[in-house]
């Protein structure tokens, strides 16, 4: 017999995503992105996103099915992100993964959506090692983990955000650097023409008495806004580039440092370098250099794989079906605020 068909539903933010996922293989995939509507407001709108996620599910998962070249009848589980994200926009994809599993008679798994972007490493570079750190870098999170076997051990949390997530830092910063949303991509593309010494924007959490695997990017983007404030009540041109180059590196710096100390102090030598952020081309040329001085086998998906997809939660879906883990039963709930404890969100059942 082969390997199951894991069909994967991703609808936690503004794009809709499906992915058919077996055995470790990814078998074709579909996006859809509501973002253009939401540029003009500078961030996602969560009605909006949401009704957009309902218009594209249907061709979506039509355009999944035809490029793996598959049938619905040859799904054999549905996995779906059960949280986090944005309430209204998860249980659209939520209802949608039931009705299929409902209506093909297939196991339910609600997965964690940072579970996914972890997961979707396996699907480019293969089964992840047996204990690994992972950075997972997003819109809405920012977090160094401990993981182990992500279908079956609990996530260890070495440190998280205290307050903004990189990907809002970015977002922000674009925003008042006049550069169009999503922010990230904007001052990626910027900061190329500009200097990432220019400016010596702060690294919060960095003296030896701070916690060292937090982060905080709240203080950093007001550094930025305060000096690009400063320029122009002087009259003076304010240079985008090396703004954009100077708080890229600022937040590139951070992150990788951490996230090498943390390799070190567990004597892990693989990093999982995933998440939105993780597309940025500054953070994965730091993370490669300062991995590769220090002996760390970096992994790093291509960046379509980094911002948020389907073949993400099929590729966790997957884990979890090959791991034997028990599915979600059709009546679980959407977990907007779920926190990461392990790849599976199992209903109140249990
Ligand atoms: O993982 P993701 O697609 O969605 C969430 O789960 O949040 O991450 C989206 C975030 C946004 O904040 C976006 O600005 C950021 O990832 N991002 C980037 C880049 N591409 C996307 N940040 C920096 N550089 C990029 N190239
Ligand atoms: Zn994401």
């Amino acid at each position: 017999m082969s390997a199951p068909v894991v069909l994967g539903v991703e609808t936690s933010c503004d794009e809709t995503g499906v992915g058919l996922v077996s055995d470790g293989v990814l078998l074709g995939d579909a996006l859809a992105s509501s973002m253009d509507a939401h540029a003009r407001f500078g961030g996602v709108v969560p009605e909006v996103a949401a009704r957009a996620h309902l218009e594209s599910m249907v061709p979506v998962v039509r355009q999944a099915l035809e490029a793996a070249s598959l049938d619905l009848a040859d799904v054999d589980a549905v996995a779906v992100t059960a949280g986090p994200g944005l309430s209204t926009a998860v249980q659209v994809g939520l209802a949608a993964a039931k009705a299929l599993a409902f209506a093909l008679d297939r196991p339910l798994y609600g997965v964690h959506h940072l579970a996914g972007h972890a997961a979707v490493d396996v699907l480019e570079h293969g089964p992840l090692p047996p204990r690994c750190v992972a950075l997972v870098v997003s819109g809405g999170h920012t977090s160094l983990l401990l993981l182990g076997d992500l279908a079956r051990d609990p996530v260890v949390h070495l440190g998280d955000t205290t307050d903004d997530a990189a990907g809002e830092a970015f977002d922000k910063v674009a925003r008042v650097l006049g550069l169009a949303y999503p922010g990230g991509p904007a001052i990626d593309a910027a900061a190329r023409d500009g200097d990432p010494r220019a400016i010596a924007f702060p690294r919060a959490l960095s003296r030896p008495s701070d916690p060292p695997y937090a982060f905080s990017f709240s203080g950093l983007k007001t550094a930025v806004a305060r000096w690009v404030e400063a320029r122009a009540d002087a009259g003076g041109e304010v240079p985008v580039a090396d703004v954009a180059a100077s708080f890229q590196e600022a937040v590139a710096d951070v992150l990788t440092r951490k996230a090498l100390a943390a390799c070190r102090e567990h004597r892990v030598d693989a990093l999982l370098l995933v998440g939105g952020v993780a597309a940025n081309s500054r953070v994965r040329a730091l993370a490669e250099e300062r991995c590769a001085a220090a002996g760390i086998q970096l992994r790093v998906p291509r960046p379509r794989l980094c911002t948020d997809n389907g073949a993400m939660i099929a590729a966790v879906g997957d884990l979890l079906v090959r791991g034997g883990a028990p599915a979600s039963g059709l009546d679980l709930a959407a977990d907007p605020s779920a926190p990461l404890t392990g790849a599976l969100l199992a209903g109140p059942w249990t």
